[in-house]
């Protein structure tokens, strides 16, 4: 058998959510499923993006505009910088692959925190850059470790704020401290695919460190809050000279013509995403209740998804959840073998998981 490159075989395959479809079919289960394993929105798509998706059905026979004029000339004023500033992914997870393709070769070192976002060890894998992973504290990024673990190799550090699957952010004056200490040399990529959720004032406004000039990329996503996971579409927010290096590896026509429309008409929707984040901080609240009564442990979430510490193995938990009708994420892979992810899902599917949960564990 022909050999990949030695760093590929070091590679997990990334294990999603499973799809209701799948779980449908392994289990025979007629009944609903819900799926609250990928952090998407419960509440769907906004009306005006269904709505652009069916409008540009009748141009799928074309190529997209593979350098998204319209979307990114939308994003540009949304955030009052110009185009050149921005750079769209097919999803956000695109984004942070172009980051490992443009600056990572072997020797170079990524630095991010153990129990960080599962894509930044893949793509520096991907890369055979070497991986210098922090330890958390209490389940958070520890920006000041990060910064001391610094070397004259370092290339990258990704920090994902609010992170997945902890939900926990690091605060703006952890942020500055650290990028103080950050040489001109090095990297530093702000995920922020949950931003939107945020509702807590102490959380890092980043778009100033681009504007600053400094090498600092933020990427966000419409996969989160817009509740377009299925069309990806995601970006990053960068100094023009870093974009205009990304734009190399990129694939011409990587966004799709129905996401960018779509994206275009979600971002207008603002009413959507304020229900989304109302009622996420409901369900958040709801779910927080029913575990403390049930006596169970969690990490509070900056996100839509919360960390659920358990007494036994996560994953007997989720596959015993599954029977129920109920998918949850296992969290093993990131070094929590007892936790499960689950994400908050509507009212109603709230309701149905404590449920579930109440049937399985003992
Ligand atoms: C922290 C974080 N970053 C990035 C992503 C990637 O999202 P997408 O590629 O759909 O934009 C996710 C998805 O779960 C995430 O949790």
């Amino acid at each position: 058998m022909l050999k990949p490159k030695p760093s590929i075989d070091t590679i997990q395959p990334y294990q999603g959510g499973k799809p209701i479809e799948e779980v449908r079919r392994e289990l025979g289960i007629t009944t609903d499923i819900i799926k609250l394993a990928s952090n998407e929105n419960p509440f769907g798509p906004s009306p005006l993006a269904m709505q652009a998706i069916s409008e540009s059905a009748t141009q799928v026979h074309l190529y997209p505009d593979g350098n998204a004029y319209y979307l990114k000339a939308d994003l540009a004023e949304y955030f009052n910088i110009s185009a050149e500033h921005l750079i769209l992914g097919n999803g956000s997870n695109d984004v942070l692959q172009f980051v490992a393709e443009a600056y990572l070769a072997p020797g170079d070192e990524v630095i991010y925190a153990a129990g960080a976002f599962v894509v930044y060890s893949l793509v520096t894998k991907l890369c055979s850059a070497t991986a210098v992973v922090v330890p958390m504290v209490a389940h958070t990024h520890d920006l000041s470790a990060m910064a001391a673990a610094i070397t004259e190799k370092t290339k990258v550090i990704f920090v994902a704020n609010p992170n997945n699957p902890t939900g926990t952010m690091v605060t703006a004056e952890e942020t500055a401290a650290f990028m103080e200490r950050v040489p001109d040399d090095v990297l530093v990529v702000f995920d922020e695919a949950y931003y939107e959720y945020v509702d807590r004032s102490d959380y890092p406004q980043t778009l100033p460190y681009v504007l600053a000039g400094r090498n600092f990329i933020i990427t966000r996503t419409f996969s989160k809050i817009y509740g377009l996971a299925g069309l990806r579409i995601g970006y990053g927010i960068a100094p023009p000279p870093l974009i205009e290096t990304l734009n190399r590896v990129r694939q011409p026509f990587n966004c799709s013509l129905v996401g960018q429309a779509a994206a275009r008409a979600a971002l207008k929707d603002t009413a959507h995403v304020t229900k989304s984040r109302e009622q996420n901080a409901v369900g958040k609240a709801f779910l927080y209740e029913a575990f403390d009564d049930m006596g169970l442990r969690y990490v509070e979430s900056e996100g839509n998804f919360i960390m659920l510490h358990l007494e036994q193995s996560g994953a007997d938990i989720a596959d015993a959840l599954l029977k129920e009708g109920v998918i949850v994420r296992p969290i093993g892979g990131y070094g929590y073998p007892n936790a499960v992810r689950v994400t908050i899902g509507t009212q109603q599917e709230n309701e149905k998981f404590i449920k579930a949960l109440k049937v399985v564990s003992h």
